[in-house]
């Protein structure tokens, strides 16, 4: 348990423990997609440790790509809205596509993507999650390569904001704003 100024955190899942995992899931897309080109498409930002780690636990013939959308504004509760910020550089028609997050929560913003790139006629289109909040779901969805799943509460760090901060937490950690 530490305290940074007003919030109060607590290690939830180790360094080791997402290496371990991260192996893993690599392993298994690695099998799941042998012989086969694979497109990985990173949700920024929160996507970015995860991806940089699993795209070296995957020994295919590879190429990633980025997509930005927005569904939380600066605070920690979903808008229910999605934005689309930057769109993939590269068509994805007749590819195997990978989509890789930092978490599913409501599932808003992973409903919303899987519609939009499905229209775009992909060989196939799978997500991949380091974290799963099923709890909190409103929209029916599910991760195809799932990290971990968590409780309802707030997490920060490996990729995870809050208003910004603390994505380069080499852990991911609970916080609480202290009462
Ligand atoms: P959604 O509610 O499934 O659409 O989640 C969309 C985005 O909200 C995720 O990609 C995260 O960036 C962010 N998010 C959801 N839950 C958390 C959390 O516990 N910590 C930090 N970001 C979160
Ligand atoms: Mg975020």
């Amino acid at each position: 348990m530490s305290t940074r100024g007003d919030f109060t955190s607590e290690v939830l899942i180790t360094r080791e423990q997402l290496a371990q995992r991260v192996k893993e899931l690599g392993k298994q897309i690695t099998e799941d997609y042998k012989g086969e080109q694979l497109l990985l498409v990173g949700i920024l930002k929160g996507s970015v440790p995860f991806m940089a780690d699993l795209m070296r636990e995957i020994d295919l013939d590879l190429a990633i790509d980025f997509m930005s959308v927005s569904s939380y504004g600066s605070s920690t509760k979903s808008s229910g809205v999605v934005r689309i910020i930057k769109d993939l550089d590269t068509g994805i028609e007749g590819k195997n596509v990978l989509i890789v997050e930092d978490i599913i929560d409501t599932g808003l913003t992973l409903h919303y993507l899987k519609n939009y790139l499905s229209g775009r006629q992909p060989k196939s289109l799978k997500i991949c999650s380091i974290l799963d909040k099923p709890s909190r779901r409103k929209v029916e969805i599910e991760g195809d390569y799932i990290g971990f799943t968590v409780e309802d509460k707030y997490i920060v760090g490996y990729g995870l904001d809050m208003d910004q901060h603390y994505r380069n937490l080499p852990y991911i950690s609970w916080i609480r704003v202290k009462e």
